[in-house]
């Protein structure tokens, strides 16, 4: 069994993926509507990535005899500053999420060898999440006069690369 102060913050884990999934299924979601259809596309695969996060966290917790909690959601922020705030929202997103997992790691050294062994696998995957994200940040910032329609554009050769 996992000792009940990790199971909670394992459980907390769990929220803030599941968190993560809304929020980049909503960004996804309004960046269509602004007829931008591959940033659209992206922040959607991100949010298929988010699901599998939380699902294999739900597993685990069930796998070691544990109950994952379902809490609710916060609703997700809007904007009309142009798509550049939803990728700067989710750049924050991914650090505070890489913050979260450090913590949690480094509790579930001192208690739970198998659950600090299987929260290297996040450790390593935040450091591709970040990265992704810098990137699409980095574009807009460089074209900032080009609008977003450009770097629509030029995430559908992303996309494909
Ligand atoms: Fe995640
Ligand atoms: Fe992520």
């Amino acid at each position: 069994m996992i000792p009940e102060v990790l199971l909670l913050d394992l459980n907390k884990q769990v929220t803030i993926e599941r968190n993560n999934h809304a929020v980049y299924s909503a960004m996804s979601a309004l960046l269509d509507t602004g007829n931008l259809p591959n940033l659209a596309r992206f922040m959607a695969k991100q949010a298929e990535g988010e699901w599998s996060h939380a699902k294999k966290l739900v597993d685990y917790i069930t796998d070691r005899g544990g109950v994952a909690f379902f809490d609710g959601l916060a609703a997700v922020e809007t904007s009309n500053d142009g798509a550049v705030f939803y990728f700067e929202l989710a750049l924050n997103l991914e650090r505070s999420t890489t913050d979260a997992l450090k913590l949690l790691h480094r509790e579930s050294e001192a208690m739970d060898q198998q659950t600090a062994v299987f929260l290297q696998w996040y450790l390593m995957e935040q450091v591709e999440e970040v990265k992704t994200v810098e990137e699409v940040v980095d574009c807009f910032h460089r074209s900032v006069n080009l609008g977003d329609q450009w770097v629509d554009a030029w995430m559908k050769n992303y996309l494909t690369s």
